[in-house]
């Protein structure tokens, strides 16, 4: 594949891959990009899975047609990428190593050496690397999604190479009848969701750059309808509201909470709620429900009283999205105990770790099944959750 005249697409595709970085389910599998440009010096950006290096090391033969690459330039050095360097260098020994102080270290951590005695080249933000018609431009992004991680600009083509951001789920084969947002959203949340702030920061470096082809580590080129995806990005990663809605997540044991989680969708669907997402804790992919949670501004969390504390799967989802810094929302509560409910105030204690939440009245409590009562605190809490537009 040709991403200009002079780079080409050397990545590669995996469909055998269970669990993407050990918890995130691919049924689509999974692409690892790699690119390579051909000015009068020659540069690879990143390798592949370790799984994939002899049909990486082909690709980039096939691409090179003969010629050798005078650097690899490694952006992040988690090992869906940077897992073939040492196999890069045995078979290309001149090439030089581009890449930040930290990817160094980290190289000596994960391959016993930090390159020190053949050819490499250490870069800091903004510095440059001239390879003939074009000169590239090196741009620190800290934490996006690891703190050695660089990004590449080359102002020839108007291409970013973004590393991880603006990356997917699924391999490029396949054909998401999702499109991008999707699988990007569970990808970016999952995976970067924690660090808005330095993904704001380098929203922020790249502001003044002309950008006309998003060159990512997972997923597809990006080449048209730029702003959309940054503007995606810009609002992931303050923590705003993409779309308008209202997502509910339960846990259920005997099957009353989730009659109360339908109960209420069916309500504010009612009311004209213009999207109510139903998030079954225990059986959905979890990831699933925390992209959900992030996207919209309102969210419920229904629930029951375990061992005087939460049912374990709400527990678990609550601190997916407080250590995400989950933040800006809306919530509503809705508890369930036989004897003695106390999971509101456990979820909201729990809650107390995010920032800017506005929590709603009434919080509904069910004393082991539905009843007039707590079927009027749901006509109640669906008022509330469809009495602001930005419901
Ligand atoms: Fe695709 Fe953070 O590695």
């Amino acid at each position: 594949m040709n991403i200009s005249g002079d780079i080409r697409y050397i990545g590669v595709n995996d469909h055998d891959l269970d669990l993407f970085e050990g918890q995130y389910v691919v049924p689509g599998g999974m692409a690892y990009n790699s690119y390579v440009i051909l000015d009068e010096k020659t540069a690879v950006l990143d390798s592949v899975d370790a799984r994939f290096g002899e049909e990486w090391l082909a690709n980039l033969a096939d691409a090179l047609e003969g010629r050798k690459p005078d650097y690899l330039i490694v952006q992040h050095m988690e090992p869906d990428h940077s897992a073939n360097i040492i196999r890069f260098l045995e078979v290309y020994p001149e090439a030089a190593v581009v890449s930040s102080a930290k990817s160094f270290q980290m190289m000596k951590n994960f391959y016993g050496t930090d390159l020190s005695g053949r050819p490499r080249l250490i870069v800091t933000d903004g510095m440059e690397l001239t390879l003939g018609r074009r000169t590239l431009t090196f741009i620190t992004a800290p934490m996006v999604h690891w703190p050695e991680v660089i990004f590449t600009y080359d102002a020839q083509d108007q291409v970013l190479f973004s590393a991880d951001a603006f990356g997917k789920f699924g391999a490029l084969d396949y054909d998401d009848p999702e499109g991008w947002a999707c699988e990007a959203r569970r990808y970016y949340f999952g995976i970067v969701g924690k660090y808005g702030a330095q993904v704001q920061a380098v929203l922020k470096k790249l502001s003044g750059l002309k950008i006309g082809t998003i060159c990512p580590l997972h997923g597809p080129v990006l080449n048209e309808n730029l702003s959309y995806y940054l503007d995606t990005y810009q609002t992931w990663s303050s923590y705003g509201t993409e779309s308008e809605g209202v997502v509910i997540n339960y846990t259920s044991v005997y099957g009353h909470t989730r009659e109360a989680a339908e109960l209420l969708a069916d309500l504010l669907k009612k009311r004209g709620c213009p999207k109510v997402a139903v998030n079954d804790l225990a059986r959905c992919d979890m990831p699933e429900a925390v992209e959900d949670t992030f996207r919209y501004g309102r969210a419920v969390f229904a629930t029951t009283t375990y061992n005087a504390d939460l049912f374990p799967f709400m527990k678990t989802f609550i601190e997916h999205l407080t250590e995400r810094n989950w933040q800006n929302k809306t919530v509503g509560l809705i508890e369930n105990g036989s004897w003695a409910p106390t999971a509101a105030k456990n979820m909201k204690a729990l809650l107390e770790e995010s920032k800017n939440l506005t929590f709603l009245e009434p919080v509904v409590r069910i004393t082991s099944a539905l009843n007039a009562d707590s079927r009027a605190q749901l006509e109640a809490l669906a008022d509330a959750l469809t009495a602001s537009p930005s419901a």
